[in-house]
């Protein structure tokens, strides 16, 4: 089936879909995106996608895109041209097509919205969760906004290459205290010998992920014993179990750090039990 792309107003097919080589995304990263899963037909947390957005534009001064509810409308409709049930949204806005210049364009630009559709079958992702991922850490050398979700994402790109090269499937990144702050495109999490579930402050130098959010709500509703700070690359070492949290991946049991294998090497029934309840937890976070 043809691919179908939103493209700066238009539907077209994706394979001639084109923007211009003064795009400021193209030249500089100015740009922002969101990456959001489609399961069994339903765009999963939507409005939090949209929160975030709107705080990633706002934080950079890029204009919005669409008013109101223009922009649903849009990821909807490339859903239904794409018979999109099972898979990803990708949307990306950037600042908008001007001469280079480092500085913000003096006469207002359109930003530029690109919106694209990948199917994907979920079982793939659960295959993968059930015999877990290999995780290889590296210095984390981002700038100091990772909050913002944007399209600068070399130091990523350059970590998950390593880890990749390695056998693994994620990078976790490394603070110079020594201490995990986030995944290369995830959120990282471990679970202590005592069981409690630890993850790093959304303030504290990582993206505040969605599926994060939505998985410390769903936590809270089961009772589990959740620590908000910081943990050590030797604490994740040591831990009973580790997990990854995103939107492609939803929840991920990390079986191998570095080599050493996490608890006894399989996934945890902490991360699995999360996993299956994830979903639900999602449509009720709405
Ligand atoms: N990445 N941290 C980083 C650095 C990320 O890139 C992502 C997501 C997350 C998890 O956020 P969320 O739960 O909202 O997906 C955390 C997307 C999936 C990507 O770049 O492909």
């Amino acid at each position: 089936m043809t691919r179908i792309a939103y493209v700066n107003g238009r539907y077209m097919p994706q394979s001639g879909a084109m923007v211009s080589i003064e795009d400021r995304g193209y030249q500089f990263s100015d740009g922002v995106y969101e990456v959001c899963e489609v399961y069994e037909g339903a765009l999963i947390d939507e409005a939090h996608h949209m929160a975030r957005l709107d705080r990633s534009l706002r934080e950079l001064r890029i204009d919005a895109p669409l008013m109101g509810r223009a922009l649903p409308v849009v990821l909807h409709e490339v859903m239904r041209r794409n018979r999109l049930t099972n898979g990803f949204l990708y949307l990306q806005v950037t600042r908008g097509v001007a001469p280079r210049d480092h500085g913000f364009p003096q006469n207002s630009v359109r930003p530029g919205l690109v919106v694209t559709a990948k199917s994907v079958d979920p079982e793939k992702g659960n295959l993968l969760a059930s015999k877990g991922i290999a995780v290889a850490t590296t210095a984390d050398i981002r700038w100091k906004r990772v909050d913002i979700k944007s399209v600068s994402l070399l130091p990523n790109v350059l970590a998950k290459q390593e880890a990749r090269e390695k056998g693994c499937y994620e990078a976790w990144l490394i603070d110079q205290a020594g201490f995990v702050t986030e995944g290369a495109s995830s959120n990282a999490w471990i679970v202590n010998a005592e069981g409690r579930i630890i993850t790093r402050p959304a303030e504290e130098g990582i993206l505040r992920g969605v599926t994060r959010t939505t998985l410390l709500k769903l936590i809270a509703e089961l009772q589990l014993q959740v620590e908000e700070r910081s943990f050590s690359l030797d604490e994740a070492l040591s831990a009973r179990e580790a997990f990854v949290s995103a939107a492609t991946t939803l929840i991920m049991p990390v079986v191998e750090i570095d080599g050493h294998p996490i608890g006894d090497g399989t996934p945890g029934p902490v991360a699995q039990r999360l996993r299956n309840l994830f979903h639900d937890a999602a449509a009720k976070s709405k």
